[in-house]
């Protein structure tokens, strides 16, 4: 593949800031160049340095005055329920029963899978974000779906078949033995094929009978390699449900803690109302609690306790939840995740915000010596945002005097007009974009 040199305000982070004087979290080039060769980081720095390395004969995408980044990384999502965002005045259980399980129900059919399969794909590209934690549907026509739609455009994503066996609609269930096989199936089609990677993903304790859960620690035990995804203590009514199913349990963590689906490789979405012992769970176990911000604004489920997650020492990362979710864009999504905290007397930094949706998200799923930074031997997954992009900003920009006032402005003010271009793997994807969707279901 040809080389290119981008150059542009290259901004990595190296580690945590520790606060927002916390400059040496980070590298930050004013007149900044990557340089690109065979879909990885070949090198990053000053312009004037990595141009000499690249030599003449290289290509330059000149994105000056742009900020140049990491691709982005969104940690749970659901991709069937792209076309469900913004469904009206629930809570989550009815919030699920009235929308998300009709509308999952239309990925059986492959060419309903294929089409928004791509459009999410796209979507995501057009705001920034080159990898992905997702929810398919029940479907493992959907699996295939979202895998090709992601082969397509060599993105590294993960994701895997929600599996359910109660509490949800007979079109929308599996069974113990039919989750098992068809995750074990689609695990051998999909992971490690490419940039493809596999989500085990029995959905939550509410859809799954105790013979699903032990399927699912029989899948976790036999591919260790694969991730876990579920949904863990989002909202009142569905801790009481859980808990009520499970009645051995000591809480809602204990139930998944019972049946092993608690480790390094485990993502659980939400984690809102939860005690000190489940959160020191998480801790010991190294499983991960993903904060969605916007969706637990929207489904009025509650707020994260960031403080608490990082007193007990328990890991934290941040995603979009799509369709509780009402944005694809990380910068909006780090928008309300400020306000989340804010509300609780918690401060977010710009610097950290922008650290959470690089390298903290990519350090959540142990992927940091792939994605999330930008440095010599990393994928070329890059972001190039402008943080002028609509009228409001560039006024806003005018009096802006400091790169920590730059990317507050971006992540409050930002949406997918900011991201000039995104680049998977060297390859320049926004412009690829398909046009409307004059064909959509
Ligand atoms: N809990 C179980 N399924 C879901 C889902 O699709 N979205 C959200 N927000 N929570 C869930
Ligand atoms: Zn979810």
């Amino acid at each position: 593949m040809t080389d290119v040199l981008i150059r542009g305000r290259v901004l990595t982070f190296v580690r945590e800031p520790e606060g927002i004087d916390d400059t040496r979290a980070y590298r930050y080039y004013e007149d900044g160049a990557v340089l690109v060769a065979n879909g990885k980081v070949a090198d990053v720095g000053s312009y004037a340095d990595v141009a000499r390395q690249a030599g003449s004969s290289v290509r330059i995408a000149d994105h000056r005055p742009n900020l140049v980044l990491p691709g982005l990384i969104d940690t749970h999502l659901h991709f069937p329920q792209t076309q469900a965002i913004a469904s009206y005045g629930a809570q989550l259980l009815e919030w699920l029963n009235t929308y998300i399980f009709v509308e999952e129900q239309k990925f059986k059919e492959p060419q309903h899978a294929a089409l928004i399969a791509g459009r999410f794909m796209d979507e995501l590209l057009s705001n920034g974000t080159t990898t992905a934690v997702a929810y398919c549907s029940v479907h493992p026509e959907s699996v295939d779906a979202f895998f090709t739609a992601a082969e397509e455009r060599n993105m590294l994503m993960i994701g895997g078949k929600v599996m359910m066996d109660r509490n949800a609609p007979e079109a929308l269930r599996d069974t113990p033995g039919q989750g098992f096989d068809e995750t074990k199936h689609l695990i051998g089609k999909w992971h490690g094929r490419g940039r493809a990677h596999y989500a085990i993903s029995p959905r939550f304790a509410i859809t799954s009978t105790p013979e699903q859960m032990e399927m699912s620690r029989a899948l976790v035990a036999e591919h260790p390699d694969c991730y876990v995804q579920t949904h863990l203590s989002e909202n009142k009514d569905e801790i009481a449900f859980a808990t009520s199913l499970y009645p051995e349990a000591k809480d809602y963590t204990d139930i998944y803690a019972r049946y092993g689906l608690l480790g390094r490789k485990t993502l659980l979405g939400h984690c809102i109302h939860m005690s000190d012992r489940e959160i020191s769970v998480l801790a010991e176990t190294s499983a991960v609690g993903v904060f969605c911000p916007t969706s637990n604004l929207f489904l009025g489920s509650g707020l994260f306790d960031r403080d608490r997650f990082d007193k007990l020492g328990a890991r934290h990362a941040v995603a979009t939840d799509v369709g509780a979710g009402t944005s694809f864009s990380m910068l909006e999504t780090m928008d309300e995740a400020y306000k989340v905290l804010h509300l609780q007397g918690q401060r977010l930094s710009p610097f950290n915000s922008f650290y959470m949706m690089t390298l903290g998200n990519a350090r959540a799923l142990d992927l940091e010596h792939r994605i999330g930074s930008l440095y010599a031997g990393a994928d070329a997954d890059i972001a190039i945002l402008d943080s002028r992009a609509k009228p409001a900003m560039e006024l806003r920009m005018r009096v802006a005097s400091s790169l920590a006032e730059e990317l507050f402005v971006l992540q409050t003010m930002g949406d997918d007009r900011c991201v000039a271009e995104v680049y998977v793997a060297g390859q320049p994807m926004k412009q690829r974009r398909e046009g409307p969707a004059k064909h959509l279901a």
